[in-house]
């Protein structure tokens, strides 16, 4: 397993090492080759303790991990959201963790929609979602955040968003939440919990979910930035991080959100799995200005 210097460096150098090389699979392999992987069926826990295990002691894996895991499943808890959705799922950790808290808290239609870009990624988390016995709660949807909110929106399929787990593409934090404010899926009452505000870092982020009413209606104003769609403040490696094999799609600058949303946002602090600092920023939509 590289150490966190060697995994800063590669990131630094704009390789992808750290995933999309076949390792995912491998984690499948390694769970199903698990001498007592007849404990493991049915159980999150189990399953959650595997893909630890791997990513300790074989290869890295970017999951949120424990401990800034349990900041989301204490929300879920105080939440019960009957519908949450992530952006972004990677192998499943995340799905896994929050889809059988989502379980636990809520009513028997509560459920968990996670939305992941790469086919064979959600793949993986579909495979080890059936593994802990967590298909009847958990949705995966393949395909670009934005595609499949406006299709699952436009469906019928999803009509509010109680709890939003965001840990994608750092720029389209900001992007995804204005387009879910402006299709009404996040009104007041929705919380979001916002992963890797401190790394990488996501300052538009930040200011959007800080800022007030008159503060957005004055952002709005001036209207998209410029280029690529892509905030300046964001290094080229965050940008680059996913374009690997499915290049990254332009960010959708056209959803306006709806600035009279009003939030009450704060970080809590807390660590990556490789021990380096990190915060998950908890938003509370408290109300709307007419
Ligand atoms: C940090 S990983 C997610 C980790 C996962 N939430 C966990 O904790 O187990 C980010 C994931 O977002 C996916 N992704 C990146 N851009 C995306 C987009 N625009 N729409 C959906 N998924 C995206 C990547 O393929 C990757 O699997």
């Amino acid at each position: 397993m590289p150490s966190f210097d060697e995994k800063n460096a590669y990131i630094e150098k704009g390789d992808d090492v750290f995933f999309d090389d076949g390792r995912e699979v491998e984690l499948l392999h390694f769970i199903h080759n698990k001498p007592d992987i007849d404990s493991i069926r049915g159980s999150p826990q189990r399953v959650l303790q595997a893909i630890d295990e791997f990513a300790r002691t074989k290869k890295y894996l970017m999951n949120v991990g424990q401990a800034k895991g349990k900041i989301v499943t204490d929300l879920i808890e105080e939440v019960k959201p009957e519908t949450m959705v992530e952006l972004g799922g990677y192998c499943g950790y995340s799905c896994i963790l929050f889809g059988d808290a989502v379980r636990r808290s809520g009513s028997s239609s509560a459920r968990y929609i996670s939305l992941e870009r790469n086919p064979e990624f959600a793949a993986v988390i579909m495979c080890l979602v059936a593994l802990a016995g967590l298909s009847d709660t958990v949705k995966v949807v393949v395909g670009s955040s934005d595609a499949s909110i406006n299709r699952l929106h436009a469906s019928g399929e999803l009509k509010h968003i109680d709890l939003m787990f965001l840990d994608h593409y750092k720029p389209a934090y900001t992007t995804d939440l204005k387009l879910c404010e402006q299709l009404k899926l996040i009104t007041p009452g929705s919380v979001l919990a916002a992963d890797n505000v401190i790394t990488p870092g996501n300052p538009p982020y930040l200011e959007y979910v800080r800022s007030s009413v008159a503060e957005k209606r004055e952002a709005a104003k001036q209207g998209p930035v410029e280029g690529d769609g892509v905030d300046p403040r964001f290094p080229g490696r965050t940008t680059q991080q996913y374009a690997k094999r499915l290049g990254q799609a332009k960010l959708e600058h056209t959803a306006k959100g709806n600035p009279n949303l009003v939030y009450e946002s704060r970080i809590n602090h807390s660590f990556e799995p490789t021990g380096e600092p990190d915060g998950v920023e908890i938003t509370r939509c408290t109300g709307e200005e007419k």
